[in-house]
């Protein structure tokens, strides 16, 4: 990573693409709910960083004052951005519309059918990991479990994987501080997903690829109109970058929790029945997604003037560790009862592949689990790394199976 100018105070001089913040984000988020609920920076063009639930939670609702045209706060200048992933960059009236022509591909009754499918994939992962006695929770399980499935989705070879996962990596990771690394990769994920297209015009299957050049936008007056090639491809892009970075960093997060805390473990082995509900308090404390809106009109958050022109992030995370909203947030309880989380997030956005992630990972740590019931971190906590960027999870989790 490049050299970074240190920073000064976090609620004037926010680098939320640094190390520190990376491997130490919790705390610095701890600290601004605190003094300073609306941080900014005069880094990145100027920018924005709420970290309390209730004024994430209203801003969101307001999309005309904070608009999704642009979702992350990176050295890019905002004027320059113009990559269109619809429908999250897109914003009131276009947003409804073109959303609702993707929902049906992930209504609870599809993920459901998916669900044999992906217990056997799970399966053949832990076959490919079963008698080592070091493996990496992240490299030999986490990432694979949402390439394989989506490479299945996108009905695309198996050997897609690394790929996908370089494309994801240089996007949402690398290509946050250089820009040209993030350019690259758009380029070569729309010329792939325009092949791909072309492709399923001649042989139409059962994958989200045919499902998208058939989709149609309803209009106003009661017609409808197929999707631009445009928004053919910026939709496969998103749904790629929403697929797999998020659940990579959520299943990581979980194993790392596991392995360091084996009262937990036991509990999930013992009574595997509270694994859905454990999802859904490891996605709320290691919540892996921040995003950001293009501030389009003045206005004001939690009393802060907010200029137009530049960007705000909004921290799902910190939200997620507000104690206006959640007993003990800092704790980790799998049997926590009152869990109303953004880690999807809030408002007309809210995450829409979120019964495929849940059913991914609860398929994931019950197949898991079962398996290799007692494991431990084979490193030194402090020595997990972090990803910057959009989605934070951790890369490596070296694991040592116990018998
Ligand atoms: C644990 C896994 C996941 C997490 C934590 C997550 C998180 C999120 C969040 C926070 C948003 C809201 C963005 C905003 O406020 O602008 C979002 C939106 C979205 N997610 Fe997910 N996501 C996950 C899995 C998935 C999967 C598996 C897919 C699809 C394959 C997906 C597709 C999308 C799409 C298309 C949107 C945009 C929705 C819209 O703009 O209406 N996500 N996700």
């Amino acid at each position: 990573m490049s050299e970074r100018r240190p920073v000064e105070d976090w609620a004037t001089d926010f680098d939320h693409l640094s190390d520190e913040w990376a491997n130490n984000s919790p705390a610095i988020l701890a600290d601004l709910r605190e003094r300073c609920p609306v941080a900014h920076t005069d880094r990145f063009y100027g920018a924005y960083l709420v970290t309390r639930y209730d004024d994430i939670d209203e801003l969101s609702h307001n999309t005309a004052a904070f608009s999704s045209r642009i979702t992350a706060v990176n050295e890019n200048h905002p004027d320059k951005i113009k990559i269109e992933l619809p429908p999250i960059t897109l914003d009131p009236p276009e947003h409804a519309p073109f959303r609702r022509s993707l929902l049906p591909a992930f209504n609870p009754r599809e993920v459901a059918a998916l669900e044999p499918w992906v217990t056997e994939m799970v399966s053949g992962l832990l076959d490919a990991i079963e008698g080592r006695e070091l493996v990496d929770g992240a490299l030999d399980f986490a990432q694979l479990v949402p390439v394989e499935l989506m490479g299945k989705l996108f009905g695309v070879s198996t050997e897609m994987g690394p790929q996908f996962r370089r494309w994801v990596d240089e996007f949402l990771k690398d290509g946050q501080i250089d820009i040209e690394v993030a350019r690259k990769a758009s380029r070569e994920v729309q010329a792939y997903f325009a092949e791909q297209l072309e492709d399923r015009r001649s042989h139409p299957a059962d994958d989200l690829v045919t499902m998208v050049l058939g989709a149609e936008v309803a209009l106003e007056d009661g017609t409808s109109r197929p999707f631009s090639q445009r928004e053919q491809i910026g939709a496969l892009f998103v749904l790629m970058l929403g697929g797999i970075d998020t659940t990579w960093s959520s299943l990581g997060s979980a194993l790392f929790h596991l392995a360091t805390h084996p009262e937990d473990r036991e509990l999930l082995v013992n009574q595997p029945e509270l694994i859905p509900n454990a999802i859904e308090e490891l996605l709320r404390f290691y919540s892996p997604v921040t995003i950001a809106r293009y501030i389009a009109e003045d206005a004001e958050v939690a009393g802060c003037p907010v200029s137009a022109g530049q960007r705000m992030l909004l921290s799902y995370p910190s939200a997620n560790r507000d104690g206006t909203h959640f007993d003990n947030p800092d704790e980790v309880d799998l049997q926590r009862a009152q869990n109303r989380h953004m880690a999807f997030g809030v408002g007309i956005h809210r995450c829409l592949g979120s019964n495929l992630a849940r059913m991914e990972m609860k398929v994931a740590l019950e197949g898991w689990l079962a398996r290799f019931p007692r494991f431990e971190l084979a490193v030194d906590p402090s020595e997990i790394r972090w990803t910057v960027g959009p989605v934070r999870g951790p890369r490596l989790v070296p694991l040592r199976i116990l018998p």
